[in-house]
């Protein structure tokens, strides 16, 4: 059963077309993340669902209901946290604004709940200072707490990872799937975090220029966007390899080289002939998985070839 569908949502800035008939549908208990470059469009949507802003066309229905102008009834169902982490109050204490958000839809929260919120999110220290005396990433982690708190069945996380450090990635990594998975909760959330995404999402949708450009399982996206990257551990070698791959990506490590090129079955003995005349010694060549990061790349270059192809890229 579908929590979220959005329609053929669009919404104009001025003359900026920031979301241009984007259509998807949520499962209950699915994770789906929101992908693409700065400006495609996400935040927007983003903001459309949580009806924080009016489109210009398209629906949002919202646990089977449509979503008018002004409608509340949808907060008892989704809440979210925006980018950065405005939605907490400075001068209330940690516990404090657990207790302001739990609150919000008339629930009361047991002590019990806020101490397994703030030991989950690392917040049981902190949970007498306020907000403002917080550093950055805490106030960010509060902020999704907070929100966590209200328990409502559908979540939108706009940027979490957003100068999180490694750990605390981590950490939010966890949290989200426990969410679903002890919880059956059902989030949407954009990162610009592939390893984030990759580890949480059921679903991924890639956002270009306020369009959706491809989506699927991390796992279909492997598949549809397969292709071949090798790995050439070489040494030696009169030139850099950078200058026989100009679009591959070279390392050096130690007194190696790792050389990383997307090519097709019979380039490979070309580039093999290449190293060999340049002087260098091969010592591995290992084909790669594509990972996430490498799928986003791909799917945007072709993007970016797509409109160079077709004019200046005003849709
Ligand atoms: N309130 C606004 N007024 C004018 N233009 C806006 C407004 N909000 C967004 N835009 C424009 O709409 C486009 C999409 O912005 P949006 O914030 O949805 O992108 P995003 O995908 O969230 O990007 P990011 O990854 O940087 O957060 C951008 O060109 C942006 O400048
Ligand atoms: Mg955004």
């Amino acid at each position: 059963m579908r929590v979220v569908e959005v329609e053929n949502l669009r919404k104009v800035f001025g003359d900026t077309v920031a979301v241009d008939g984007i259509s998807f549908g949520v499962g209950r208990g699915e994770i789906v993340a929101l992908l693409g470059p700065n400006g495609a469009g996400k935040t927007t949507t983003i903001k459309s669902i949580l009806n924080l802003i009016v489109p210009d066309s398209g629906r949002i229905v919202v646990a089977g209901r449509d979503v008018r102008p002004g409608d509340y009834w949808l907060y008892d169902f989704i809440s979210g946290v925006l980018e950065g982490n405005r939605n907490i109050y400075w001068r209330l204490t940690v516990e404090q604004n657990i207790r302001f958000f739990a609150g919000l839809n008339g629930r009361k929260i047991s002590k019990r709940e806020i101490d397994g919120i703030l030991e989950r999110f690392g917040l049981g220290e902190k949970r007498k200072t306020e907000a403002r005396n917080l550093s950055r990433g805490m106030q960010q982690k509060l902020a999704i707490a907070s929100v966590l708190a209200r328990k409502t069945p559908i979540l939108i996380l706009d940027e979490p990872t957003l100068g999180l450090d490694v750990d605390t990635t981590y950490q939010l990594m966890e949290i989200v799937r426990s969410l679903r998975e002890d919880m059956g909760r059902t989030i949407i959330v954009s990162s610009h975090n592939m390893r984030f995404v990759e580890n949480t999402a059921d679903r991924v949708i890639f956002i270009n220029r306020g369009k959706i450009v491809a989506e699927g399982s991390v796992e279909q996206l492997k598949r549809m966007f397969s292709y071949e990257t090798y790995m050439f551990r070489a040494s030696g070698g009169n030139i850099s390899p950078q200058g026989i791959f100009p679009d591959g990506k070279v390392e050096r490590v130690g007194d190696e080289w790792r050389i990383y090129v997307s090519l097709n079955q019979s380039e490979i003995y070309d580039a093999v002939d290449a190293l060999r005349s340049n002087g260098f010694l091969l010592k591995e060549i290992r084909l790669q998985e594509p990972d996430l990061e490498s799928i986003y790349m791909r799917v945007m270059k072709e993007e970016r070839s797509d409109e160079t192809a077709s004019g200046n890229g005003n849709a």
